[in-house]
């Protein structure tokens, strides 16, 4: 065998193990990068390399240009007008000389436009105005920011996270009675979870759907979307008896209220409402550990009829093919959590059929980094 081996020369993956590491040494090589920034052929690769690679390397300085563009409304502000640095330092209460790099980062990020001297909203600046609760989630972003200043602490689990604490579920339910912290949390879901929404019902048509439960539905924003899009559906929220009074409140406000019962409960604690032939866990898993996730969808299962169907929403890894969003962003975002974790799809089919669902299937959404979804089904015919 051995002698076979010697014959036909290094395996394949041993002669993959060596390209890898040539083409890795070759592009570590200071003379290598200058010999291909100034060849035809690879000049255009470099480039665009060396640009990634430094967006990458200020990526955290680019953050907070937004966040202060954010907090201090300039992109409200030069919404529909135009302004000099001098035009808007007092209202700001920012130095001129100061205003002027911030007014020319958010331009260098297209997020402001220059003209003369004078800036004005890009319209990458106005879109981001336009995205559902985007802002909110960018100005409470100084919380992660705080959780990250040291990212190897933060890596090796030393850090005591803040973020945890703004989401005080996530040690479990007698920690988040606080209607006041359940009404914060649950404002800044509120707002992206329309978009979440509209992004998820999109790709899942419900017409086969009778009776609709959103488990950690959160102020109700999935169902109010749901309910708009087909009349005839009968809907429940659970959540957490500390969010009840805001979810019934915002269905009240929608003149929904008669179409929605809310029931108050923790689903690691107490019985899942009975009835429904639908579920849906909208941002709900990432939250948890994998045994509280497993022990939810036992009994979403068997709470569903024959034939019943779940639903799952959520930003999630990009598994084999890691992405920014999933991997990066909101990766790090649920270890600061400290209790969950962002799954790949393919996880979360496997946690899916584990818990006894089949025709799992993950339709591909437009925009990952609004959401992804998995559906199941409960074997058996429904009624
Ligand atoms: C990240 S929020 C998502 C809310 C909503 N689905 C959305 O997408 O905006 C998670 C929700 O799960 C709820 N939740 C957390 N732990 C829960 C538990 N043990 N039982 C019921 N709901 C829970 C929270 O109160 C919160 O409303």
């Amino acid at each position: 065998m051995a002698d076979e081996a010697a014959k036909d020369g290094p395996s394949a993956p041993r002669r993959a193990r060596r390209l890898f590491a040539w083409r890795n040494r070759l592009a570590a090589s200071r003379r290598f990068q200058s010999a291909s920034s100034g060849f035809l052929l690879t000049r255009g690769r470099a480039r665009r390399e060396g640009q990634a690679l430094f967006d990458i390397v200020a990526g955290f300085a680019q953050s907070q240009v937004l966040m202060a563009l954010v907090e201090l409304r300039v992109l409200h502000r030069l919404l529909e007008r135009q302004a000099t640095p001098e035009d808007i330092a007092g209202e700001v209460a920012v130095p001129v000389e100061r205003l002027r790099v911030l007014l020319q980062a958010g331009a260098a990020l297209k997020l402001l436009e220059v003209r003369h001297g004078a800036y004005r909203t890009a319209l990458r600046g106005a879109a981001l105005l336009g995205v559902p609760g985007l802002e909110a989630m960018i100005r409470h972003h100084d919380v992660l920011y705080r959780d990250l200043a040291d990212p190897v602490a933060f890596f090796r689990g030393e850090t005591e996270t803040e973020l945890a604490g703004f989401w005080p579920y996530v040690f479990g339910a007698a920690a988040a009675e606080d209607p006041e912290l359940a009404a914060r949390y649950s404002g800044l879901m509120t707002e992206s979870q329309a978009l979440v929404a509209e992004e998820t019902l999109r790709h899942v048509p419900l017409r086969d759907v009778d009776h609709l439960l959103d488990i950690g539905g959160g102020t109700g924003a999935f169902l109010r979307h749901a309910g708009r899009l087909y009349p005839g559906l009968e809907m429940t929220l659970f959540d957490l008896p500390a969010v009840v009074p805001v979810a019934e409140a915002a269905f009240d406000a929608a003149g929904m209220a008669e179409r929605v019962r809310v029931v108050g409960g923790s689903f690691r604690d107490d019985p899942l409402p009975a009835g429904a032939d639908a579920v849906s866990l909208v941002r709900v898993l990432y939250d948890h550990s994998d045994a509280t996730v497993e022990a939810l969808l036992a009994a979403v299962f068997a709470a569903l009829p024959p034939g019943g169907r779940l639903i799952v929403s959520e930003p999630m890894s990009g598994g084999a093919a890691p992405d920014r969003v999933g991997d990066v962003y909101f990766a790090l975002y649920c270890l600061a959590m400290r209790t969950g974790r962002v799954r790949s799809a393919d996880e979360i089919c496997d946690m899916v059929e584990a818990a006894g669902f089949e025709s799992i299937e993950s339709p591909s959404t437009d925009r990952a980094f609004v959401t992804s979804v998995v559906l199941a089904r409960k074997p058996g015919r429904k009624d």
